[in-house]
């Protein structure tokens, strides 16, 4: 039984795996470097940052071709899949961010759930003719990402390649 789940959970995490990779990118590779904002800087109708300072486009496009190339190295027949893994994930997280500005949930503030979820079902939606996912797939891969995002971030901060927890 337990070692069914386990199994199940790696495989899991396998078929996202790009989008992991592309989700961790821009913070390694960004840290305190100014990249250049996604947003243009820009404001929204309600005059708040459409996504604000936290996404740049250097970021983004890293994401996309670090989590494509890994999506490439696993399955080298499958382009798409890498491709819409790795987008879908930057693509959330930009979501993420431009959902919590509306909210009024300031840059680097946290954001529960939201902050976690939504690259991971983005890239799912993106990529869902491309890779095999079940139902249940999909219920283990948010309920294993949720925590997995929690504790990566929290080590990212003891690492120091973070500055705050979340
Ligand atoms: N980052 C980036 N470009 C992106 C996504 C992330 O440069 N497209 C970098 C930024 O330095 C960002 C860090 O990775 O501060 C952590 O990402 P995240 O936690 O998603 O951004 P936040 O700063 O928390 O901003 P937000 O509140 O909008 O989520
Ligand atoms: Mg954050």
């Amino acid at each position: 039984m337990i070692q069914d789940l386990i199994e199940r959970i790696v495989v899991c995490i396998w078929k996202v795996l790009p989008a992991y990779v592309a989700n961790a990118c821009p913070l390694i590779i960004i840290r305190n470097r100014k990249g250049h904002p996604l947003d243009f800087n820009k404001k929204f109708i309600d005059n708040k940052p459409i996504l604000g300072s936290g996404k740049t486009i250097e970021g983004f496009i890293a994401g996309i071709v670090i989590g494509g190339i890994v999506g490439v190295l696993q399955t080298p027949s499958n382009l798409i899949r890498a491709f819409t893994l790795s987008l879908g994930a930057m693509l959330g997280d930009s979501m993420g961010s431009f959902i919590k500005r509306r909210l009024n949930i300031e840059r680097g503030k946290p954001a529960p759930l939201l902050d976690q979820v939504m690259f991971i079902l983005v890239a799912i939606i993106l990529s869902y003719r491309f890779e095999t996912y079940t139902l249940k797939d999909i219920i283990i891969i948010v309920a294993i990402t949720v925590p997995l995002h929690i504790a990566t971030n929290r080590i990212a901060y003891f690492l120091g390649i973070k500055k705050v927890p979340w």
